[in-house]
């Protein structure tokens, strides 16, 4: 790495947006100079930035929100050549950057979920606390939220509450739900909140019972699990050898996910039976090896400067020379 050290104080694009285990996102990545790295998440190029000053390296920034990738451009003025921009889903990074003539990197960095600019803003329509249009779609097209509560079947809508939201009320609330579209169908988040809110009593930790079911149809509404899984195969499909990926995630729901990715592709998953030899038993076939093997939480410090940062678990892996098990198409390699 350059002497340039990542500095969390770096000039990012929105300063109410503070990025979350930057140091340690960093330091997992280990930019080198002249190497190529992809930022997934853009955001406020918390990340981006810290790349761009870390090493002499060109970073591909990708974000699937259109407003994030306008408030960046003046961004690349600063770094003539080394940063470009990308609009989509990292679920389709493979794609993106070998359209773009880019069939390796060196680094990928995933900062799950939403930024502050998109929660704070209340015309997307994310937050249960401030009324706003019941939106929540980070690309600004496809099915919004209002869609998805006043047209799904009650039983579709308990399942995603259910799975998305880990609300162990979901039944209950679906119902009211569709008892309440029935009379006036819903298109601000507050109608929303308060429909849950007089079915489901505050827990005793303070959570507003409001957070699952919103989060739920978030995860629903951008097909956020989806695009995880896709984006660690474009990831595996992508890195050259020893490149690495840091993925920062913010609920069990995608820790999960990473960290089975990790386990499965290192090759840790158990063996369903002892008696039964692994399918791949005596094939070398890790893509990856872990870097670390419980996830890096932020420090006290960080949560006390910065509170969003509390549920964040970051999950680093390291590519190995074997060929991906999967391709962009999806297919077997
Ligand atoms: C938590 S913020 C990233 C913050 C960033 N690391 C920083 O330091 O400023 C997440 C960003 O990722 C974007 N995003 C979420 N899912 C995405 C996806 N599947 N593809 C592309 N961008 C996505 C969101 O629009 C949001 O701007």
């Amino acid at each position: 790495m350059s002497p340039v050290a990542p500095s969390p104080s770096a000039p990012i694009t929105d300063p109410d947006h503070i990025p979350v285990l930057l140091s340690e996102v960093i330091e997992g990545l280990n930019p080198k100079d002249g190497g190529l790295y992809v930022d997934g998440t853009f955001g406020a190029g918390g990340y981006t930035v810290a790349l761009l000053q870390a090493a002499d390296c060109i970073v591909w920034a990708i974000d699937r929100d259109p407003e994030a990738l306008e408030r960046g451009k003046a961004l690349a003025d600063s770094y003539p050549g080394r940063l470009h921009f990308l609009h989509g889903r990292f679920g389709d990074l493979a794609s993106l950057l070998i359209e773009n003539d880019v069939r390796a990197v060196d680094g990928i960095a995933l900062d799950l979920g939403i930024s502050s600019m998109q929660v704070d803003d209340r015309s997307r329509g994310f937050s249960f606390l401030r009324d706003g249009p019941l939106d929540m779609r980070m690309e600004k097209s496809g099915m919004s939220a209002a869609d998805a509560v006043n047209t799904l079947p009650e039983s579709e809508l308990a399942d995603i509450i259910y799975k998305y939201g880990e609300e162990r009320f979901s039944r209950r609330v679906a119902h009211a739900i569709v008892m309440a579209r029935k009379s006036r169908p819903f298109s601000r988040t507050i109608h929303l909140a308060d429909t849950i809110r007089a079915e489901v009593k505050r827990s005793q930790n303070g959570i507003d019972p409001a957070t699952r079911t919103f989060q739920a149809l978030r995860i629903y509404v951008n097909d956020e699990l989806g695009e995880l899984e896709r984006g660690l195969s474009g990831a595996e499909q992508l890195l050259s050898e020893h490149g690495r990926m840091a993925v920062v995630s913010f609920h069990s729901l995608e820790d999960r996910i990473v960290k089975s990715f990790i386990r499965d592709r290192s090759g840790r998953a158990p063996n369903p039976s002892r008696h039964v030899p692994a399918p791949t038993a005596g094939k070398p076939t890790a893509t990856f090896s872990q870097v670390n093997g419980r996830a890096i939480t932020p420090s006290k410090r960080e949560v006390r400067d910065n509170p969003r940062a509390r549920s964040a678990r970051l999950r680093i892996a390291e590519r190995t020379a074997l060929p991906p098990l999967t391709t962009v198409q999806g297919g077997a390699a």
